[in-house]
């Protein structure tokens, strides 16, 4: 029999992209791929990309230069781009970057075979359309493969919402859901595999309209497959956390209490200019809420500072809305230009003074995150176990705050859920010891 195929995917950017991934893997495997983990090995490469911020773009271009060797070497070797980077810049990328033989858009992923068969003909391939089909439903699979504990389930694309900084309504395009019978019948062959906590993935993934109960109703059925037991959801926008699952929350058992929340600024001006839609104040009071009806949650949150416009006294409210709210999470990145979105043709606040809040903020939250942390000592958790740890005999996994813990484990397998006391607090993970009462 003839070797297969390999295919090295590296990808970048958010968990959607790491679904993606995965979901190209398993076309390409139809068409007789196996994944590998090492570019020199392969003969196809794709960078599954992230336009979100300006850094993440270019670094792309940096690692397509890193294969010049590689095709040099082995000249039918496939080289593609796919993700938010393909959408937005298309062909430029082939122009910019010779070596690039084929330039996939996220919504047409179930062309890739196709694509791949006009590169390997020596034409350049490109496909960054919206097509009417749901490329989940046109994606071969792969025979199925037994699959780790955890999972991501893409429920939901695009965003409606148009926040001023932010590239996703056109990289990705209008929001659309999955319908809940196809979404139901992909996690049930998921939990077949193994799949014992699913994260249901959405750039706007509260905004689910699947389902005729929304996101809650898709959650509560899907929280009646046996052999399922942890259910996650992100990310959110805060207008779309409405009261059904908000009482989610506190009565489906299987689902996690955890929520990303991402507020990004805690001035009223700066979320007016943002195109939030809705004040510092409206969104506390939304915390207060969610955690009326599951008190101890863990909420994470995203932030941007430097923000066109942002004042001292605008930073200032954020970092009072961070002590107000507390996070035992928080990803905060400094405002990042992105071209064809509104807020980038406004004044640029200094990147100096952009930089010097990125770090005020950065500490504020690491000290939330690190008392969030320290707080778990003492308390009893139940972690699912993924993998080893680093020394023989331990496990590692995820509380249900998605807090690492890890623990001797001797005889506990992976995909196992067991109640584990907490003894100590590392600097990125809890210690902790399994309870066998
Ligand atoms: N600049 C900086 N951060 C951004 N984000 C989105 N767009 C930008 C931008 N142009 C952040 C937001 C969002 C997270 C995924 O990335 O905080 O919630
Ligand atoms: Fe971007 Fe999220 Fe705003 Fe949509 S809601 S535009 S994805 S930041």
């Amino acid at each position: 029999m003839a070797e297969p195929k390999k295919l090295f995917i590296k990808t970048y950017g958010c968990q959607m992209n790491v679904y993606d991934s995965e979901r190209m893997a398993e076309a390409m495997g139809g068409e007789g791929y196996v994944r590998t983990e090492r570019p020199e090995d392969a003969d196809m490469i794709l960078l599954n990309t992230c336009h979100i911020r300006e850094k993440a773009a270019e670094k792309v271009y940096s690692e397509l230069g890193r294969f010049r060797p590689l095709k040099a070497e082995k000249p039918d070797l496939k080289i593609g781009v796919a993700g938010c980077v393909a959408q937005a810049e298309g062909a430029e990328i082939m122009a910019r970057q010779p070596l690039v033989d084929l330039v996939v858009g996220p919504q047409s992923y179930h062309r890739l075979p196709e694509l791949t068969a006009k590169a390997t003909a020596g034409e350049k391939a490109l496909d960054t359309d919206f097509p009417e089909e749901d490329k989940f439903e046109h994606l071969k699979s792969r025979p199925r493969v037994k699959r780790g504990p955890t999972a991501f389930l893409t429920v939901q694309e695009g965003c409606d919402k148009f926040c001023a900084f932010c590239v996703v309504p056109y990289t990705r395009g209008a929001e659309v859901s999955r319908p809940a019978d196809r979404v139901i019948a992909e996690a049930r062959d998921l939990v077949e595999r193994g799949v014992r906590e699913i994260t249901l993935l959405g750039q706007n993934v509260n905004a689910y309209h699947g389902h005729e109960g929304g996101l809650a109703g898709l959650i509560r059925d899907l929280a009646g497959i046996d052999g399922l037991e942890r259910i996650r959801f992100t990310t959110s926008h805060p207008n779309d956390m409405d009261d059904a699952l908000i009482a989610a929350h506190g009565e489906v058992e299987k689902l996690m209490p955890y929520l990303h929340l991402p507020v990004q600024a805690g001035s009223d001006r700066i979320l007016k200019a943002m195109n939030r839609k809705h004040t510092a104040e409206a969104y506390i009071r939304l915390i207060e809420r969610i955690r009326a009806a599951r008190p101890d949650l863990l909420l994470s949150g995203d932030f941007i500072v430097g923000f066109p416009g942002e004042t001292e006294a605008d930073f200032q409210a954020t970092l009072d809305l961070v002590e107000t709210v507390g996070y035992g999470q928080a990803y905060s990145f400094k405002y990042s230009p992105r071209p064809g979105t509104p807020a980038a043709e406004k004044a640029h606040v200094d990147a100096a003074e952009a930089d010097a809040r990125l770090q005020r903020l950065q500490a504020l939250l690491n000290r939330q995150q690190k008392a969030a942390q320290d707080a778990m000592v003492g308390r009893d958790v139940h972690v699912l176990f993924e993998k080893p740890g680093r020394l023989p005999g331990q496990m590692v996994g995820k509380s249900e705050y998605l807090h690492a813990v890890h623990a001797d484990a001797d005889d506990v397998t992976m995909g196992d859920i067991r109640k584990v006391r907490i003894v100590r607090s590392n600097s990125n993970s809890l210690a902790g010891e399994i309870l066998w009462a």
